[in-house]
């Protein structure tokens, strides 16, 4: 199988980028993939720790940059998971402490060796996300169901266009369904009439992620939550199975109410 670099970015911060990465490394290596995780948030480290491997990091994606270590070095193992693999980064440099060329390379190094490379990025249009990015074939970006968010999402969407990343596709993260249903909280359909992507998952607002990730057990390692159920949907759809979408009865709200309108406004559209 040809390996696959994928980029997970967002336009705003803190929609679930770190926790959808963990989520599908794992669900990927569960699959009986060979995965690799690769922290791309220097300065703001995070990956680690969702997935409970904070205590194993020895060297840092910078110390392979800088010489101080072989890139194969700072691979740690997940025990839990045949096949998964993570690569932490520094949490003391700065995002411009790694180029586009440098992440490039990083990248193609590891692609003889794992099936998937996937690569957190930090939020926004930075150049921390240009150098995340820069050595993904494909992307994935995740918005929540916020106004605020589908348009940083739809500012993200046009530069991983312009730099090529196909395919771009869209995960929608933390949908309350009831919200949905009152008409308070955007639907999966309004979002997608405003970031005219494929969308590949949607996942449901669900407190077991936030135990999860302060545990440092990735829900999809054994848990059967909601959000777990998605995300591995999610891996499954990835990996090019045809997985029917679950009913969050947030597909369908027809832009009513007083979010229709706000959509017209922040948008010009629909
Ligand atoms: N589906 C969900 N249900 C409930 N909480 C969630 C869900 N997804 C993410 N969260 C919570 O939202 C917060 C932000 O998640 P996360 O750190 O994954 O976002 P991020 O996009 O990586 O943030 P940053 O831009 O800062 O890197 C965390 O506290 C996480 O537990
Ligand atoms: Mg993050």
């Amino acid at each position: 199988m040809a390996s696959r670099i994928i980029v997970v970015t967002s336009g705003k911060g803190g929609v679930g980028k770190t926790t959808t990465t963990a989520n599908l490394a794992v669900a990927l290596a569960s699959m009986g993939n060979r995965v690799v995780a690769i922290d791309g948030d220097i300065g703001l480290r995070n990956l680690d720790v969702i997935m409970g491997l904070e205590n194993r990091i020895v060297y840092t994606l910078i110390d392979a940059l800088e010489g101080i270590c072989r890139l194969n070095q700072t691979l740690i193992r997940d025990k839990r998971i045949e096949n998964l693999y993570m690569i932490p980064t520094a949490q003391s440099k700065t995002k411009d402490a790694v180029t586009s060329e440098q992440m490039k390379g990083i990248c193609e190094d590891l692609r003889n060796d794992f099936d998937y490379i996937l690569v957190d990025s930090p939020a926004g249009i930075e150049a921390g996300f240009r150098n995340a990015a820069a050595g993904a074939d494909e992307a994935l970006v995740v918005t929540t169901p916020e106004v605020s968010a589908v348009r940083d999402g739809d500012r993200i969407i046009g530069l991983l266009e312009s730099m090529d990343k196909s395919p771009i596709r869209l995960i929608v993260n933390r949908i309350r369904p009831q919200m949905v249903k009152k008409g308070d909280m955007l639907s999966v359909s309004d979002v997608l009439d405003v970031l005219a992507i494929d969308l590949i998952g949607m996942v449901p607002d669900d407190e077991s992620v936030v135990t999860s990730s302060n545990k440092g057990e990735p829900l999809t390692l054994s848990t059967d939550s909601p959000a777990s159920r998605a995300f591995k949907n999610i891996a499954s759809r990835i990996a090019g199975n045809d997985v029917p979408f679950q009913d969050l009865d947030g597909l369908d709200s027809n832009g009513k109410g007083f979010l229709g309108k706000i959509k017209r406004a922040f948008f010009g559209r629909c």
